[in-house]
């Protein structure tokens, strides 16, 4: 599946962020080595400390399912209503359940916006000397 359908599929997923405080609606597509998507949207909570992110959610289904190969994720998000153009970089905690999962080296995260730019970018480059099982 190349970056540009993947995205697609994170705006679908988009579509379900559940976002009421921040009104920050985000969209994951997780792709696994065996060419399944697991999509994942945010889920906010009035505690706010509960929120979950959309890669997390996508992640957590996958690794529910007994998936442990990824590929590639695609992210989008901006704030409801208003056009997404700049990317929505996956946050640290996002980054570090990626660095559970995945090969550093050749983990992609595939971030876009609405005017259609994309960036691809390996998760050993968004999360440097990460912390990950091969360090305990
Ligand atoms: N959020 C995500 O779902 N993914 C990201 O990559 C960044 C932030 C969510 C969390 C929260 O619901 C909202 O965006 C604002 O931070």
């Amino acid at each position: 599946m190349n970056n540009r359908q993947l995205i697609n599929e994170a705006k679908m997923a988009r579509n379900k962020a559940y976002a009421p405080y921040s009104k920050h609606k985000v969209g994951a597509a997780l792709l696994t080595k065996s060419g399944k998507v697991y999509h994942g949207c945010n889920i906010e909570n009035a505690g706010f400390t509960p929120t979950v992110c959309a890669e997390r959610t996508a992640f957590f289904k996958a690794i529910y399912d007994g998936e442990r190969e990824f590929e590639k994720i695609a992210v989008v998000g901006g704030i409801e209503d208003e056009k997404v153009d700049v990317m929505c970089a996956p946050c640290g905690v996002c980054r570090q359940v990626m660095m559970e999962f995945c090969n550093p080296d050749t983990f992609k995260i595939v971030m876009a916006n609405g005017k259609d730019n994309e960036l691809e970018i390996l998760l050993k480059d968004l999360l440097p000397y990460g912390f990950g099982p091969e360090n305990l």
